[in-house]
């Protein structure tokens, strides 16, 4: 079975490093060395500290993908192009680098480690810790994750790419910064926000569709196509400080770029106009990249 990079399956992580970079002209064999150092250092610190769920994925942009010539593989990765009249901005780079774990020491540890072994082959242009807050709220004070994939083999069926395909044990990703204004979401109330998101927010309970707004969050992201549901795995954690700057860093997983891609053209007003409302009442989208998250093995083996 292929495996997959080590921070998609693994859930209820309390803290995550979200670095993006560019990777500097001619730097192909450095940055296969780089991907190589990482793996090790990940592996030492999952020897020495066992419990905490470490997990890493190095993921590329397309047109650094494109380049290493594995064209069976991560065929549907393509640059983020902005959505919603700029609603949505691109900020698309050539690397992702995910780490998350119970620990931010070792998290910090090891993105430490995997910095050191990039070297001078890239620059970093983002860099964001997440951290999970009581009850998995966000900031916001909404319950996120709830109808996530739940169990591993549902988590890798959605997340990953099939075996038996060229690039088994590969997942496409979505990389976005949402920065919160929570002074307007507190004062719309807590009815609107619930109506909002299409949820309850103290109980956490889904709102059926016949009263749930169809540009309400789950109005705009529950969504199938030919009577399937179109799902995704999302790994994002709140970020930011209390006095200052804070919100939600999404990243989702998945085995197909189409699932998250539809989800987003729906939230962003690409598909029928209407736009969510969270984006009226919450949250700004101040990020937006997509990256190929290749297999553990191909990884190794650039
Ligand atoms: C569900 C918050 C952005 C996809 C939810 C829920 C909350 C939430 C509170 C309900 C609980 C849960 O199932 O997790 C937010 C916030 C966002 C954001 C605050 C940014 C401001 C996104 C984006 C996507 C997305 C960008 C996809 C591209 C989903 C999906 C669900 C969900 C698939 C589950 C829907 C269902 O099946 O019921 N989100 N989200 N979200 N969100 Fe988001």
């Amino acid at each position: 079975m292929a495996r997959p990079q080590t921070a998609i399956i693994p859930d209820h992580c309390k803290a995550g490093i979200f670095i993006e970079a560019d990777i500097h002209a001619g730097q192909t064999a450095q940055i296969k060395a780089a991907c190589r150092s990482a793996l090790a250092a990940l592996s030492d610190l999952q020897t020495q500290f066992p419990d905490a769920s470490l997990g890493l994925s190095i993921a590329f942009g397309s047109s650094f993908w494109q380049t290493l010539n594995h064209a069976q593989e991560g065929r549907e990765i393509k640059p983020f192009r902005a959505l919603g009249n700029g609603l949505a901005p691109a900020t698309q780079h050539d690397v992702m680098i995910h780490i998350q774990s119970m620990r931010q020491d070792l998290n910090f540890a090891l993105a430490e480690r995997v910095l050191a072994a990039f070297g001078g082959s890239i620059s970093v242009q983002s860099e964001t810790h997440g951290l999970r807050l009581l009850e998995n709220r966000g900031t916001d004070g909404f319950v996120d994750g709830t109808e996530n994939p739940q169990g591993d083999d549902n988590v890798r069926q959605v997340g990953i790419i099939a075996d038996g395909q060229p690039d088994a044990g590969g997942s496409y990703v979505l990389l976005q910064k949402y920065r919160h204004n929570l002074k307007k979401w507190q004062g719309i109330g807590i009815p609107d926000q619930e109506a909002d998101v299409g949820r309850s927010k103290a109980a956490n309970e889904e709102f059926s569709r016949d009263v749930r707004l169809t540009d309400s969050h789950l109005g705009r992201v529950n969504l199938k196509e030919n009577g399937v549901g179109l799902k995704i795995v999302r790994r994002s954690l709140p970020y930011g400080t209390v006095s200052g700057e804070n919100g939600l860093m999404f990243i989702s997983y998945c085995h197909t770029l189409h699932n998250i891609e539809a989800q987003l053209l729906s939230m962003f007003g690409e598909t029928d106009g209407q736009t969510d409302r969270l984006l009226a009442h919450l949250s700004t989208a101040v990020s937006g990249a997509y990256y190929y998250a290749p297999s553990a093995e191909r990884l190794g083996d650039l």
